[in-house]
C-alpha cells in the first residue's frame, strides 16, 4: 500500500534500516520506517486513508508515524535534497535524496533500503556494501567520526554485535577506540547513557554486550564504581535458566530489575546511588533495586539461621519487591538461603488477613495506633498456622 500511494503522489518511497536488516536476516521486526522523496506529511496522511490508523504528524520536521489498531507502528521521514559544491567552478551536484538519508546513519547493516514503489518493487539500494556486511557478519560504520559525531552508536554497536553475534570491523574498532579515548562517553548526559544501557539491558544478549563493554572498557569510563567481574556476567548469563525453572513463580516481574541488582552486587553501598542514576527510569524501580541492594547483607544474615521463624521471615521480605527475592535466590549459592526465599515465595508472601479496622471497630475498641499492633498480630498468628478462618481471626 506504502508503494500504490507513492506512486499515487509521484514520490518515491522506500523502507529502511532495522527492518530491511532484520528482513536479510529473518529476524521478525516490526518496527516499520519508510523514507520518501518528496512530501513525508501528505504521504502520511494519504496512506493513512488506507490504513485507518492514528496520524501524529511533525510538520517541522516532516516526519509522520501512523499507529495502527494492532499496536503496530509505521515511522515515516521525508528525506531532503542535499547539494555538495564542488571547488572552482565545477557546477553542484544533487546527490539522490535517499543516498543522504542513508547516509546519515551508523552501520552498513543499518543503511539498506528497498524501494516499494510498484516500478522498482523490491529493489534494494545499497551504497555502502550493508549487504555484504550482513553475509560476513561485520559491523561498520560508515566514516572514520561516526562515533565523535554521535558517541551513542558506541552503545548501538555493543548491542548490534551481541545480539547478532556478528564481530567488529577491525578500522570501526579503531575508531571507536579512539573515541572512547577522546573520552567522547563523557559528552553524554546522564539521560542519554541511560536510555542506550535500558536498551542493552532489555537483550536476551546482555552478558555478551557486558564482556564486550568490559574488553573495551567502556563501563569504567562511564563511571569508576562500574566494574563487572566475570562471576557477575556468569550470574546475568544464568537468569534464563532460572526465568525457565520459575516461570509460573516469578511471571510478572520485571527482569531487567532483576538485572541491574545483580549488575551492581558488588558495588560499595555509597557508590549505589550515584549509579542507579544510569539504569533507572523511574522512582519505583530505582527504589525497587536500591532496596533489594541495600537490604542483602541484613536478609542473607537472618537467613542463614537453621530454625527461622515464619514470621520472622515474613517481616524481613515482605517490604521488598518479587524481583529482590529472585535476585537473592540467583546472587547466594546458600541452601538455607535459597530455602527461605522459596518458602516465602511460595507460602508466605501473599498472606494476609480477612479482618479490617472496620471489624475492631465493631467490637467497641477505642481506634488508634492499637489497631495496627492487633492488625499485626492477627497476621503474625495466621503466618504461625494458629489461625485460619475470619472467625479465628
Ligand atoms: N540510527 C543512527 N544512529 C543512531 C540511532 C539510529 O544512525 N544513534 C539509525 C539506524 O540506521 C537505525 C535507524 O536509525 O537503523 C532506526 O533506529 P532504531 O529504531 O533505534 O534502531 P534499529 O536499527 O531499528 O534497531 P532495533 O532493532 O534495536 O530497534
Amino acid at each position: 500500500k506504502a508503494g500504490d500511494v507513492g506512486d499515487r503522489l509521484n514520490e518515491k518511497v522506500y523502507v529502511v534500516g532495522g527492518f530491511v536488516r532484520d528482513l536479510f536476516l529473518n529476524v521478525e521486526n516490526w518496527d516499520i520506517d519508510l523514507v520518501v522523496e518528496g512530501d513525508g506529511i501528505a504521504f502520511a496522511i494519504e496512506l493513512n486513508k488506507e490504513l485507518k490508523g492514528n496520524t501524529k504528524l511533525y510538520k517541522e520536521f516532516g516526519t509522520g508515524m501512523l499507529e495502527l489498531e494492532n499496536g503496530k507502528t509505521i515511522d515515516i521521514v521525508t528525506a531532503r535534497r542535499e547539494y555538495y559544491e564542488y571547488p572552482a567552478a565545477l557546477p553542484k551536484v544533487e546527490k539522490s535524496t535517499i543516498w543522504s538519508d542513508l547516509f546519515r546513519r551508523d552501520f552498513t547493516i543499518n543503511c539498506m533500503a528497498i524501494q516499494l514503489n510498484k516500478d522498482n518493487q523490491g529493489k534494494l539500494i545499497d551504497y555502502f556494501g550493508g549487504f555484504t556486511d550482513l553475509k560476513n557478519k561485520r559491523i561498520r560504520v560508515l566514516y572514520n567520526l561516526s562515533f565523535i559525531e554521535d558517541p551513542t552508536r558506541i552503545f548501538r554497536a555493543i548491542r548490534f554485535l551481541a545480539r547478532y553475534n556478528f564481530s567488529l570491523d577491525e578500522e570501526t574498532k579503531s575508531f571507536m577506540e579512539q573515541a572512547l579515548g577522546e573520552n567522547m562517553l563523557s559528552k553524554l548526559s546522564n539521560d542519554r547513557i541511560k536510555e542506550e544501557l535500558v536498551y542493552i539491558l532489555k537483550e536476551k544478549s546482555l552478558s555478551e554486550s557486558l564482556r564486550l563493554m568490559q574488553d573495551l572498557r567502556i563501563l569504567s569510563s562511564i563511571n569508576n564504581n562500574l566494574n563487572i567481574s566475570n562471576e557477575i556476567i556468569d550470574k546475568i548469563n544464568s537468569i534464563k535458566s532460572y526465568q525457565d525453572q520459575f516461570k509460573d513463580i516469578f511471571k510478572d516481574i520485571n527482569i531487567v530489575l532483576v538485572k541491574v541488582m545483580i549488575l551492581l552486587s558488588e558495588v560499595e553501598a555509597e557508590a549505589i546511588n550515584g549509579l542507579l542514576d544510569l539504569f533507572c527510569v523511574n522512582k519505583e524501580i530505582r527504589s525497587k533495586i536500591y532496596n533489594g541492594l541495600i537490604s542483602k547483607s541484613k536478609v542473607y544474615e537472618l537467613l542463614v539461621e537453621e530454625d527461622l521463624d515464619k514470621y520472622c521471615l515474613y517481616q524481613s521480605l515482605h517490604t521488598l519487591s518479587r524481583e529482590a527475592i529472585l535476585f537473592y535466590y540467583i546472587d547466594s549459592d546458600n541452601a538455607y538461603i535459597r530455602h527461605y526465599l522459596m518458602f516465602y515465595t511460595l507460602n508466605l508472601q501473599n498472606k494476609n488477613i480477612s479482618i479490617t479496622g472496620e471489624d475492631l471497630k465493631q467490637l467497641n475498641i477505642k481506634p488508634g495506633p492499637i489497631y495496627k499492633d492487633i492488625l499485626d498480630y492477627v497476621l503474625e498468628a495466621k503466618i504461625k498456622g494458629l489461625v485460619y478462618s475470619y472467625e479465628d481471626e
